[in-house]
């Protein structure tokens, strides 16, 4: 069974793993990955199958304005484990803690031709609202798409049926 839970100091190494597995020249310095764990363990998820991570999801709530905006840092899946519904899982679970914490909108960035990621995205109530061409430098353009957590839920909306530790 998949268990979504919060970060642990002992998956740091394995959470490096399965980071460059997901995102390869993008992954997080091991380094990095420590420091936004000191900063935000509780807002890193895991999808945890019985000791294997499957995938990751980070969002962080901005210190900066508005207040009530978070920003939707990463979301992965290990390759081999795609199309089971994890990225799905890892996602609402992700906005429903946002939701729970008074977060009423948030912000992302993602490849125009991840038509994966931005389907499973617009899915989830995402809309865009703008294009960068040099978001994460030259030759990295990125869409921006927000979300607005007061409106009603999708009707695409489905249950997880993942467990929640
Ligand atoms: C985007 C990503 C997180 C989705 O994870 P996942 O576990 O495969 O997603 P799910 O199994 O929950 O599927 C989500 C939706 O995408 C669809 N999907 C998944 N893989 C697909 C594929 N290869 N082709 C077409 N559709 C696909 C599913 O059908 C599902 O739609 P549905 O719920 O309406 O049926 C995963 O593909 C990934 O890690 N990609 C690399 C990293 C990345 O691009 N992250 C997001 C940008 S930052």
């Amino acid at each position: 069974m998949v268990t979504l839970r919060s970060v642990r100091l002992e998956d740091l190494p394995a959470l490096g793993t399965l980071d460059r597995n997901i995102f390869g020249d993008l992954a997080y310095p091991y380094f990095v990955l420590r420091q936004i764990f000191d900063v935000h363990q509780e807002e890193i998820l895991v999808a945890d199958d019985h000791g294997v991570l499957l995938g990751y999801s980070l969002a962080v709530p901005s210190t900066g304005s508005p207040s009530d905006l978070a920003h939707y840092l990463a979301l992965g899946v290990r390759a081999e484990d795609r199309g089971r519904g994890v990225g799905r899982s890892l996602a609402e679970e992700t906005l429903s803690g946002l939701r729970s914490r008074g977060v009423r909108s948030v912000r992302l960035a993602v490849d125009a031709a991840n038509t994966v990621a931005v389907k499973l995205y617009l899915s989830l109530g995402f809309t865009p609202a703008g294009y960068e061409p040099q978001y994460y430098g030259e030759g990295q353009p990125r869409i921006v798409l927000d979300l607005n957590l007061l409106a009603p839920r999708s009707a695409n909306h489905r249950v997880s049926e993942l467990a929640r530790e």
